[in-house]
C-alpha cells in the first residue's frame, strides 16, 4: 500500500521559493508500521540493529584503516604516537573525511549499495527509486592530543525548508559505547523545528562555521541557549551507542553533532543518505552526474543543494601535498551504483 504522496515535485528548492507555506515533500499518513518506522516517526531518530554482519563491519574497518595508510604519511593504527594530524589526511572535526575523492571510494559505494541499507530507505520513503548523497566517512582516533575540539550542535536543514525533506543515516562499523565518541542527538528536536524557527534566529558563530561566502547551506549552528530551549521543551540530548553493523537514521531537522572518542576504540562510520529520485530536478541530476564523474563529494542532501565539495584540503595554510582527485580504489559502476548516483534512470 502506498501511503506517501508527493506534494511538491520541484524539490530543487531555490532560496526565493523557500518561504512557501508548505514545502513538505511527502505526507506520511499516520499509522502503525510495526517496525522501526514507528519509533522514527515518533522521535525523529532510530537505531536499527545488525543491518550488516559483524564480519562485514570488520571488512569496512580494515578498508578505512588501509585508506589512511594509503597516504603514506606514517600513520600506524598500532602506534598511538602516529595518531596526529601530520600522519593523517586532512579531516574536519578530528575525523570526517570529504576530500581526496573519498566520497567515491569503492568502500563508500559498497556501503551505499548494501541491500539492507537500501531496504531501509526504500521502506522509509516507500519507493524503490532512490538517489543517494555523495557523503563522507568518519574515522576518529581516540584521545587525540593535537586537537582543539568543541561541541557544534547543528541541524542539516535550512530553516526555510519546513517539514521532513531529508533523512540522514550512518552505518557504524566499530563498537561504539559511552566513551567511544560518536553521534549526539537531541531526541525530539525535529518536531520542534517550525516552532523554534518561527522567530528569527541567528546561526551561532561557531569557530568551525563555514565562511560566509559559502551561501545557502543546509546548516544551522545552535548556541548553548538554543540547546537549552529544546531541553526546556522536553527534548533529551542522547549519545547514540552502537554495535558494529548498526545503522542510525535521523530527520535532518534534528539537532546533532559528533563527539570525539576518549576510550581505546577507533570510531569507524560511513554517512549515507537517500531520498526519492522524483524529488530531484533535471538540473540537480545533471550536477550530480558531474560530481559522480569527477569523484566530487556533495552535502548530505541527495536531491538538492548539490553543492560540489571543491574545497581543497588545507594543511598549514597550503593545499595538502597529498591532495588527489580520484579515489585510491574506484567504485564498480554497477547498475545499483549508477541508479543511486542519479546517473541512470530507473
Ligand atoms: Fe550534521
Amino acid at each position: 500500500m502506498i501511503s506517501t504522496q508527493v506534494k511538491n515535485t520541484s524539490a530543487e528548492v531555490q532560496p526565493q521559493a523557500l518561504d512557501q507555506a508548505n514545502p513538505d515533500l511527502v505526507s506520511f499518513t499516520p499509522r502503525t508500521y510495526g517496525d522501526w518506522r514507528d519509533e522514527f516517526h515518533k522521535n525523529g531518530c532510530v537505531v536499527i540493529k545488525n543491518l550488516i554482519s559483524a564480519e562485514r563491519a570488520q571488512y569496512y574497518r580494515e578498508k578505512q584503516i588501509q585508506w589512511l595508510k594509503n597516504f603514506e604519511l606514517g600513520f600506524d593504527e598500532n602506534d598511538e604516537a602516529t595518531w596526529t594530524a601530520e600522519h593523517l589526511p586532512v579531516s574536519f572535526k578530528g575525523g570526517m573525511y570529504f576530500a581526496y575523492g573519498s566520497c567515491h571510494e569503492k568502500m563508500a559505494w559498497e556501503a551505499r549499495t548494501e541491500p539492507a541499507v537500501i531496504d531501509i530507505f526504500e521502506k522509509l520513503w516507500e519507493t524503490k527509486e532512490l538517489i543517494c548523497s555523495f557523503d563522507g566517512m568518519n574515522i576518529s582516533l581516540p584521545r587525540r592530543k593535537d586537537l582543539n575540539w568543541s561541541p557544534w550542535p547543528h541541524c542539516d536543514q535550512n530553516p526555510e525548508r519546513k517539514g521532513m525533506q531529508a533523512v540522514q543515516g550512518l552505518l557504524n562499523y566499530a563498537p561504539n559505547g559511552p566513551k567511544d565518541g560518536g553521534l549526539m542527538l537531541m531526541k525530539g528536536s525535529a518536531k520542534l523545528f517550525n516552532e523554534f524557527f518561527a522567530h528569527k534566529r541567528e546561526s551561532f558563530d561557531h569557530e568551525d562555521a563555514p565562511p560566509p561566502e559559502i551561501k545557502y547551506m543546509d546548516l544551522f549552528l545552535f548556541s548553548e541557549k538554543d540547546v537549552q530551549w529544546f531541553k526546556d521543551r522536553g527534548c533529551e540530548l542522547i549519545k547514540v551507542n552502537m554495535e558494529p553493523g548498526d545503522f542510525v537514521l535521523w530527520d535532518s531537522r534534528t539537532m546533532h553533532y559528533a563527539c570525539l572518542p576518549e576510550g581505546d576504540q577507533i570510531r569507524h562510520v560511513q554517512y549515507i543518505c537517500m531520498t526519492p529520485r522524483r524529488f530531484a530536478t533535471s538540473d540537480a541530476l545533471k550536477l550530480k552526474k558531474e560530481c559522480f564523474e569527477n569523484f566530487t563529494g556533495t552535502t548530505h542532501w541527495p536531491h538538492c543543494n548539490i553543492r560540489p565539495a571543491k574545497e581543497k584540503p588545507m594543511r598549514d595554510g597550503e593545499v595538502c601535498p597529498k591532495d588527489r582527485s580520484e579515489p585510491f580504489e574506484k567504485p564498480e559502476k554497477t547498475d545499483a551504483v549508477l541508479k543511486l548516483a542519479g546517473v541512470k534512470a530507473y
